[in-house]
């Protein structure tokens, strides 16, 4: 989604601007481009398409300049293309701007009857336009209080200006803005990830701040034009590489990850000694906390929705879930014995941060689990719990699913057994097989070939089914968004029972149809959905667990068999085949993988 840049100096910036443009990429863009200052004047370059392209317009326009702002669009307003692309300028003015002005309409039929012209079609433009107009009678700082005032929506904005050669406006209204500190130069950026290759020092805005940025100073002001004073923070340094290696693909990278990342997961929160959990900066009292809300967008939603099984069963808590946009919008009764869960991999998504936000007002418990710890959600909640898995670039989410849930099992788990309800040694039994969960990830991960042939099908298809069980029903959700989402192929999740209330309607000869069956409770009960399927033509793929029980069915089409653990810890398992099934329906057809067309890796709008 979009991302800003910005930097002003004593040096030439561009070259770095289009590097930090680079950096952001992964988070999905269809349009980029840089303003400078050029002899006294505004200059722009912009192109459609990739950052790499931007270069060379850059290199062929001979564009330099000691202060720019840079920005890659990710298309809300008007279609994708080098006019609608950022910056949008005046004579006297230049934007860059992520979010939504949701006034805009009416801004510019205000502007146009003023004289100004518009040349896009994008929301941002008036911005440009209504800062050039307020500057006429308005010192700088004014111009900005008001202009901001006028804006309804979201906005994370970077502006410069002609007649203030060396500096940056940075402003926030919902979406995430940081800015960084270098040896005389400073620096504007939609996330600190941008910022990372010049700088570890930075400071982030709060809703309704906004700053000026010279090279050798920086200024906070609250709505009100109010100086505000700020912490320079030390960004933690990953030591994870954010480069591919040998694969084709971060997507393929990520998922073979996965043992890795786990192991690392659970030796930050286990006490391996002592078999107990760690999470020692837990700020409540366990009777505090009578219910708990589990609430996130796409993929983190569905490890919410896995968990909720987990704390219904090994917790007393009253246990809900909730997808993040609805949930901003709904009347709630916010409790004050409830935990409130926001699960996030990038921290900045929109929805859930709005979520986080109301609850914040409300003055509820917050935990949120993160990967990105600098994250606008993580800084905003009262417990941050990281799932460590290091830098996720492919936009489908795939180790940071696996880390989501394993956060939310090991805080089951711990609320549990602080609850009284699991017994200390069920508690490190349940521990214990931790230990062994990543070993036996990858093993799961040798299963190519078969999902290879399996996928040839699934790419000629209309329309593909994922079904499941308990646990398994939401690991089906998720492996019919990751299909939907790569290979774009259509692919419905549906709890297996349901099939005869509708859905079975839809079957037939040949249709593929994912069923993933471990032997758990459900097993017989989902084996039997299976063959109502069969029954009807469907060829089934069955994802489940190796065992000596032969499954009374001869007609399954392909059947992949993951390790043998506890059945509460099949959705790690059986969830690998289901991100390779997506990866390799993708690649038979050339998809760009790790870009899918029209999304997005951080959904920083609504
Ligand atoms: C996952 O494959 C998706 N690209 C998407 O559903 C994602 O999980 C969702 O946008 C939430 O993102 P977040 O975890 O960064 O909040």
């Amino acid at each position: 989604m979009c991302g800003i840049v910005g930097i002003t100096s004593n040096k030439e910036v561009t070259t770095r601007i289009v590097n930090s443009l680079k950096k952001l990429e992964y988070r999905g863009y269809d349009s980029a481009g840089i303003a400078t200052l050029n002899d006294g004047f505004i200059k722009e370059v912009k192109c459609e398409g990739r950052v790499e392209v931007l270069e060379k317009n850059i290199t062929s326009s001979n564009l330099q300049g000691e202060i720019a702002i840079g920005h890659v669009r990710w298309a809300t307003h008007g279609r994708p293309s080098t006019i609608n692309a950022h910056p949008h300028s005046s004579e006297t003015v230049s934007v860059v701007h992520n979010g939504i002005i949701e006034n805009s309409t009416i801004l510019k039929k205000i502007l146009e009857k003023k004289g100004y012209n518009f040349k896009s079609q994008t929301d941002t433009e008036v911005i440009a336009h209504l800062i050039t107009d307020y500057l006429k009678k308005n010192n700088l700082k004014n111009t900005i209080i008001k202009v901001l005032k006028k804006l309804h929506g979201s906005f994370a904005l970077g502006i410069i200006f002609k007649d203030y050669p060396d500096l940056i406006v940075g402003a926030r209204r919902g979406s995430p803005l940081a800015v960084g500190y270098g040896p005389n130069e400073n620096y504007l950026g939609s996330d600190s990830y941008a910022l990372k290759s010049m700088t570890n020092k930075v400071s982030y805005l709060n809703d309704g701040e906004f700053c000026l940025i010279k090279d050798n100073q920086v200024e906070f002001f609250d709505t009100n034009g109010i100086k505000v004073n700020k912490k320079i923070l030390n960004l933690s340094q990953d030591n994870q590489d954010n480069d591919k290696g040998d694969y084709k693909h971060f997507m393929a990278k990520e998922i073979d990850e996965q043992p890795t990342t786990i192991k690392n997961c659970v030796n930050e929160y286990i006490d391996k000694i002592n078999k107990q959990i760690n999470i020692y900066n837990f700020p409540w009292k366990i009777n505090q906390i009578n219910s708990i809300v589990l609430i996130g967008c796409g993929t983190a939603y569905h490890s919410c929705l896995v968990a909720k099984y987990w704390f219904e069963e090994y917790t007393s808590l009253d246990v809900s879930i909730d997808i993040a946009s609805e949930f901003r919008y709904r009347k709630l009764k916010f409790k004050s014995d409830c935990l409130y869960v926001f699960v996030s991999q990038s921290g900045e998504t929109a929805d859930t941060y709005a979520a986080l936000d109301i609850c914040k007002k409300n003055k509820m418990k917050t935990c949120s689990i993160v990967n990105v710890i600098e994250s606008s959600i993580a800084r905003d909640s009262n417990l941050v719990l990281p799932i460590h898995c290091g830098p996720e670039i492919g936009v489908a989410s795939t180790k940071a699913f696996l880390g989501q849930m394993l956060v939310l099992y090991i805080l089951c788990l711990k609320l549990s057994f602080d609850q009284k309800i699991i017994t200390k040694k069920i508690y490190q039994e349940k521990i214990k097989n931790l230990l062994s969960l990543s070993n036996l990830c990858k093993k799961t991960l040798l299963t190519d070939n078969k999902i290879q042939k399996a996928s040839k099908e699934f790419i000629k298809a209309k329309g593909s089914m994922f079904l499941g069980r308990g646990y398994s029903f939401p690991i089906a959700l998720e492996g019919a968004l990751k299909l939907k989402e790569l290979a774009y192929v259509h692919a419905e999740g549906y709890p297996a029972g349901e099939m005869k209330h509708g859905p079975l309607a839809l079957i037939e000869e040949g249709m593929p149809v994912v069923v993933l069956a471990p032997r758990d409770n459900h097993y017989k009960k989902t084996i039997s959905n299976m063959q109502e399927v069969i029954a009807r033509g469907a060829k089934v793929l069955l994802v489940t667990n190796k065992s000596k029980d032969e499954i009374q069915s001869e007609n399954i089409w392909e059947k992949i068999e993951v390790e043998n653990l506890t059945e509460d810890l099949f959705p790690f398992l059986i969830t690998v085949p289901l991100q390779k099934l997506a990866y390799y329906s993708a690649l038979q057809n050339g998809y760009d993988i790790d870009k899918p067309r029209n999304l997005a890796k951080s959904v920083t709008v609504e």
